[in-house]
């Protein structure tokens, strides 16, 4: 019997194409529903191995489920969606996608840098609503972005990379890490500050950190009573990192000036999402890496580890360092 897959979303048949030779493979046959977890959860009790979504939650249910189950590859770098430590317990291997999206996904984070600091959305929907009457001196006026400060919040290779637009336009740029980095401190001349420093100096603050206990929640309403009134806040890594209420907040009593989001605590947002009622917010569906390129790499990147588990080999890009196969039917 050939191994099966199961892919939970539909992606491009020239693509998978490479699998259909060796394996039985199946998809979930639309691109803009995730899958329902109980398809979910029936297609991981027959299923060899997984090429799942951000949006889908593989949890412990879904893993003991998988009792052929070896891999799962998740097209992301991100991979908190998944129940690690109980996946290297199943002896089931956890892989993502990063580097391949590392260029794309930074300079998205610095567009919505840039959109927001220069209000190019709303000044877009003023042309395109037909409210542009004459030229005006301060006319949707925003702030400079050059020469300011920028404050790197997770500086893995994305923050690094979004550090290294930020050479450019001549920005002052601080970081704060979990651990220091000297050698990119030398290479790109950012300054490592403590959280608390970086919040109260900066005039961006870029939210790159992945989603852990840790970061759980992390900027909350005093985080952002500490920033400057003139502050923008981009948040390209995960919704649950931020208090949306506080940020709401903060945005609505004049305490920071806009933000930049591509993520939400839970997504989609509704249209009547309370911060998409507020001029100053640019929001953006989750598309950080979403270039057809750097898509298409992630899918064959999903595909390559998969092979890779199949055929007995240790993947490209595992998460769980810890995976040891597990003899399964
Ligand atoms: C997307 O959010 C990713 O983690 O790649």
């Amino acid at each position: 019997m050939k191994p099966y897959i199961y892919i939970t979303r539909k992606l491009p048949e020239a693509v998978i194409e490479v699998m259909k030779q060796k394996y039985e493979v199946k998809m979930w046959e639309h691109e803009d529903i995730s899958v329902p977890k109980e398809v979910l959860y029936a297609e991981a009790e027959k299923a060899d191995a997984l090429l799942t979504m951000v949006s889908d939650q593989i949890d412990e249910q879904i893993l003991t489920a998988g009792n052929r189950l070896k891999v799962v590859a998740n097209l992301a770098v991100g991979f908190d969606n998944i129940d690690v430590k109980k996946a290297s317990i199943k002896g089931v291997a956890i892989c993502n996608t990063p580097d391949v999206l590392t260029d794309t996904t930074a300079d998205l984070t610095f567009g919505l840098l840039m959109a927001a600091a220069r209000r190019i959305v709303e000044a877009a929907e003023y042309v395109k609503e037909g409210k542009w009457k004459s030229w005006s001196p301060l006319l949707l006026a925003g702030q400079d972005i050059h020469h300011k400060t920028i404050g790197i919040v997770g500086m893995g290779k994305i923050g690094e990379t979004v550090a290294k637009r930020a050479t450019g336009f001549d920005m002052n740029i601080l970081y704060h890490n979990r651990t220091r980095k000297p050698d990119m401190e030398q290479r790109i001349g950012a300054k490592y500050v403590s959280f608390e420093e970086l919040v109260e100096k900066s005039d961006f603050i870029v939210c790159l950190t992945p989603l852990t206990q840790e970061t759980r929640n992390l900027f909350t309403r005093e985080v952002f009573r500490g920033m400057k009134q003139s502050a923008i806040f981009i948040n390209a890594s995960r919704g649950p990192v931020i208090d949306e209420q506080a940020l709401y907040d903060a945005l609505t009593t004049g305490e920071i000036a806009g933000a930049g989001l591509d993520v939400f605590e839970k997504e989609p947002i509704n249209r009547d999402h309370p911060l998409l009622s507020l001029p100053n917010v640019v929001a953006l569906p989750h598309i950080g890496s979403s270039s057809v390129e750097t898509r298409t790499a992630m899918m064959k990147l999903c595909i390559e580890n998969i092979m890779a588990v199949l055929e007995g080999k240790v993947p490209k890009t595992l998460v769980n360092k810890d995976w040891k196969p597990i003899v399964k039917a």
